[in-house]
């Protein structure tokens, strides 16, 4: 068959399983299958599919049909432009997340605190930006730091961070210039409403802290002043509607400058804070 029909074939049986960019998600597979940039692909689309590619085509598309997310099947995913390894044990870095990054290169950091760090995605960005700079990334999930790890050593940052397992601060004595996290934030009754490629296949531990979907920001709120720098920034991103709890959390902390900021669609997404200088 040629790849040409093989990714009509493919676009048609995402679409009958309720793949929201069918296109897109069949595209992207076949690359993976053939193992060439996505944006190759119209070259190879005259060629036969030769029976090693069917074959992986075939695995990718079963994997997509029961809405295990594209990030995990094909393993990366491109984060503020480098590639980050995704498995089943770390969240898929979002694009809005890069609205982290973009406040936190702002201003200059000499150290960085990433609390929940996941595929490592924000800590490894930022040192990767700033070479002179080092850190320390947590997460409770023992999986996902050896995730973090991999990632730190393939993006050559890996001499630079300290990959820890702690329970938000709780293996952290350190201070730092920057403490950023992007915790879990989703109240235990939207767990339901989420997409099947969320709600099943990405750690439940990395959605929902349960309850109201504010206990992670209460721990860290709680806990930032003590492991900041003087003048030191907390930047912590947001669900929609949480901005001014979140904000209220780091005033009641004693944090100053709070400022609740946008994301590029105009969303609430980040909520920024200092400790006092002095
Ligand atoms: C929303 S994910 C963010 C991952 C990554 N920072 C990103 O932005 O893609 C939240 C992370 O917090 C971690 N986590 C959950 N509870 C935690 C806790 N009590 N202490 C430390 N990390 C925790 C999860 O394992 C997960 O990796």
């Amino acid at each position: 068959m040629r790849a040409a029909d093989a990714l009509r074939a493919a676009i048609a049986r995402l679409q009958a399983a309720g793949v929201e960019d069918a296109p897109r998600d069949a595209r992207r597979l076949m690359a993976h299958a053939l193992g060439i940039a996505p944006d190759r692909i119209t070259l190879h689309l005259p060629d036969p599919l030769l029976p090693e590619a069917d074959a992986r085509f075939e695995a990718a598309l079963a994997a997509r049909t029961a809405r295990q997310p594209v990030a995990q099947i094909v393993g990366e995913r491109l984060f503020w432009g480098r590639p980050f390894r995704v498995t089943r044990d770390t969240l898929d870095p979002r694009p809005e997340t890069e609205c982290l990054i973009e406040a936190a290169l702002a201003a200059p950091f000499a150290t960085l605190l990433d609390l929940g760090t996941g595929t490592g995605c924000i800590a490894i960005t930022l040192l990767a930006e700033r070479p002179a700079a080092r850190g320390v990334a947590t997460d409770l999930s023992p999986a996902a730091l050896a995730v973090a790890e991999g990632n730190a050593l393939a993006l050559g940052t890996a001499d630079r961070l300290d990959c820890r397992r702690s329970d938000w601060f709780a293996a952290v004595p350190e201070r730092f210039d920057l403490i950023l996290s992007n915790p879990p934030y989703i109240a235990a009754h939207e767990m339901a409403e989420l997409a099947p490629e969320v709600r099943e296949w990405e750690p439940r531990m990395a959605l929902t802290p349960e309850g109201d979907g504010l206990d992670a920001y209460r721990a860290i709120t709680a806990g930032a002043s003590a492991h900041l720098a003087p003048g030191g920034r907390l930047l912590l991103e947001i669900g929609a509607g949480q901005g001014a709890d979140v904000a209220g959390l780091c005033a009641s902390a004693g944090l100053t400058e709070v400022r609740i900021l946008p994301d590029l669609d105009g969303r609430d997404r980040l909520v920024a804070a200092r400790r006092p200088a002095v």
